[in-house]
């Protein structure tokens, strides 16, 4: 990429750092959704998602190279479809962003090497942002008046961490899983018990017809920190499930999916609850795919109400994989300072919570 290039973008940051309403086009390719949003300050003027979901079904989970191929196909389109949605031509938007990771590397590379082609035609700035850090900008969009400081409660397919943002560009980790993220556990569990793909949202609906009846346990009930662990309690479930098939007894997957549902609850919101407290902050925040879980988003408020703590969770369609996050994300950057990727952009499969863009 020609020095001018990448010159002339931070040039073009340094003056958009100071604007309000920037136009961001970003990005969004590092699991099963190929997606493409635009925003104007923290206005989503379009949002467009083509989930694999359906394609992946078949499969109990994420077939990384199909989900890449399904990318290449849907990417260009998708693009169209959200500049046509918005009312917005290529030339209107002012800063290309793009998610570099954490993610599948096959997926992740479909959306980087578009959006560094497309910035570049274009002759703007691209961005490079972080998937995770994303989750939790999503809050921003859904409720303009949250503000750092806060803790927010990440909990997605890959992470679950509590992360203390004591300002936008500002993350410190709190504590993580162990193990297995939450989602992850949501998803094994629901497979052992015979239900489709992605676990979470099925879990969640065979849960209402059961009671949590089945004992589990809580790990790490004794560590002072906010660490969790999904691994042990994921096994456990299994055993029970196991053993119950094993010996040919009957047993209820409704209130399997209920026991194992409250106590992944628990130990998030515990932890959650528990980093509050410690830093004395008024504010919890949930973000990521399995903050779309309806128990999780009413034992958050219950605990928040007998605490006079404010909860914030985003509407639905933000908690899951979506570019509208990721602008928003894009969009702290921005104002922060961020400098311009370039060509030497790429994707990473695993990146920290705290790391504020590609590390060298
Ligand atoms: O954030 P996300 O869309 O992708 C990653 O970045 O990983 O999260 C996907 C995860 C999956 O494990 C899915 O089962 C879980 O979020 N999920 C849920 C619910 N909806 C999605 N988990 C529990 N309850 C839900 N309603
Ligand atoms: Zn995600």
């Amino acid at each position: 990429m020609p020095t001018d290039y990448v010159k002339n973008c931070g040039l073009q940051l340094e003056k958009l750092k100071d604007k309000e309403d920037i136009t961001i086009l970003a990005i969004e390719s590092s699991c099963d959704e190929t997606a493409c949003a635009i925003t104007r300050g923290r206005k989503v003027l379009s949002s467009v998602i083509a989930s694999q979901i359906e394609i992946h079904k078949r499969y109990g989970g994420v077939v990384p190279e199909i989900a890449s191929r399904n990318h290449v196909m849907a990417i260009s389109q998708i693009t169209s479809e959200a500049l046509g949605r918005a009312g917005l031509k290529p030339e209107d938007i002012d800063c290309v962003a793009v998610t570099y990771g954490a993610g599948l590397l096959g997926a992740l590379l479909v959306g980087v090497s578009f959006a560094k082609a497309y910035a570049y035609a274009l002759n703007k700035p691209l961005i490079a942002v972080n998937h995770i850090r994303g989750h939790v900008a999503a809050n921003y969009l859904a409720d303009p008046q949250l503000k750092p400081p806060y803790i927010c409660l990440i909990a997605s397919g890959g992470h679950t961490a509590v992360v203390k943002v004591d300002d936008y560009e500002d993350l410190k980790l709190l504590g993580s899983t162990q193990d297995d993220a939450c989602g992850e556990a949501f998803d094994k569990v629901a497979r052992v018990l015979g239900l489709l793909y992605p676990g979470g949202p099925e879990i969640q609906k065979l849960a209402k017809e059961g009671k949590p009846s089945v004992h589990l346990p809580t790990p790490l009930r004794n560590s002072e920190g906010y660490d969790f662990s999904y691994s042990g309690l994921k096994t456990a479930v299994i055993n029970y499930v196991h053993t119950k098939e094993q010996k040919g007894e009957e047993f209820s997957k409704a209130d399997v999916a209920c026991s194992f549902q409250e106590k992944a609850v628990e130990i998030m919101t515990d932890a959650a609850v528990r980093a509050a407290e410690d830093n004395e902050l008024k504010t919890v925040v949930i973000a990521g795919g399995v903050a779309a879980n309806e128990r999780l988003r009413e034992v958050m408020r219950q605990k928040a109400e007998k605490r006079g703590f404010k909860v914030y969770y985003p509407p639905l369609g933000l908690c899951t994989d979506n570019a509208a996050m990721i602008a928003s994300e894009a969009y702290n950057l921005i104002r922060s300072g961020a400098k311009p990727a370039d060509i030497t952009l790429d994707a990473s499969a695993t990146v920290k919570i705290t790391d504020v863009s590609p590390r060298a």
